[in-house]
């Protein structure tokens, strides 16, 4: 499968491209084409160092690696997002996109701060043509342990979709990385509840003294 990671030369970006190599072609994307390559580059050598030769990684600018996806993870801050999809979508097809935007801002601790449609996934595919499968997923999933490819991550990924096919591949590529058990989390109507996590888990290691917290239902 061909996966477009936008945002991919970020913190949780390098943990989907490294961990995604081995059994797909990973396009490593950014809003600039050199930095783009760069990062690439660098994502490939941490392979290599590790013995794994054998994956595609390519840098693209954000614009080229759309039109050749299969599926296109949005990895980038919310803060940016409506921007960037406002200039991006007249490219998008049929897709399956994949959002991990949590929608937060620092006060005294973290709050959760959803847009008027009640989560950042409900106003992606609001932009998005209609043809586009908008998939929630990963929101509670550290960058730091992603990117460590050898830390095993053993947590749940609650996913949520409109669409069954498309939540079946974001359910089977999750499985792509070792020990992560996808969970059903219903349609996107839900997504707001995995994404008002993500804050809550960083209120609570900072109170605890803990650090790049998951989650796993048992
Ligand atoms: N970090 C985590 O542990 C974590 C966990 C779960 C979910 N998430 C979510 O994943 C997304 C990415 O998080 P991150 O920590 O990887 O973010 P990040 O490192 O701050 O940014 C990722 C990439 O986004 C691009 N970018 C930054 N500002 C942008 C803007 N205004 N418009 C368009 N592109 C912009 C940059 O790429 P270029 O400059 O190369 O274009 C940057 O390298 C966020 O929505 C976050 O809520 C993060």
């Amino acid at each position: 499968m061909k996966i477009a990671i936008l945002g991919g030369t970020g913190s949780i970006g390098e943990g989907f491209a490294l961990r995604w190599a081995e059994k797909h072609e990973i396009l490593v994307c950014s809003r600039e084409i050199e930095r783009a390559k760069n990062v690439a580059s660098d994502y490939k050598n941490t392979l290599s160092n590790m013995g794994i030769h054998c994956c595609t990684i390519t840098g693209c600018d954000n614009e080229a690696a759309i039109k050749d996806a299969d599926v296109v993870v949005l990895s980038v801050p919310y803060q940016g997002v409506v921007a960037l999809l406002e200039k991006l979508k007249p490219l998008f097809k049929d897709q399956i996109v994949i959002s991990l935007v949590v929608p937060m801002k620092k006060n005294k601790m973290f709050e959760f701060v959803p847009p008027r449609q009640g989560s950042a996934a409900l106003e992606i595919q609001e932009i998005l043509p209609k043809t586009v499968k908008v998939v929630s997923a990963f929101h509670n999933v550290s960058a730091r342990k992603l990117a460590k490819i050898e830390f095993i991550l053993d947590y749940d990924v609650v996913i949520c979709a409109d669409d069954d096919d498309a939540k079946k591949t974001v359910m089977e590529l999750t499985h792509d990385i070792k020990n992560l058990r996808p969970l059903d989390g219903g349609g996107l109507e839900s997504s707001y509840m995995i994404e008002s996590l993500t804050p809550f888990l960083i209120n609570l290691a900072i109170r605890n003294k803990l650090s790049d917290l998951g989650i796993k239902f048992a």
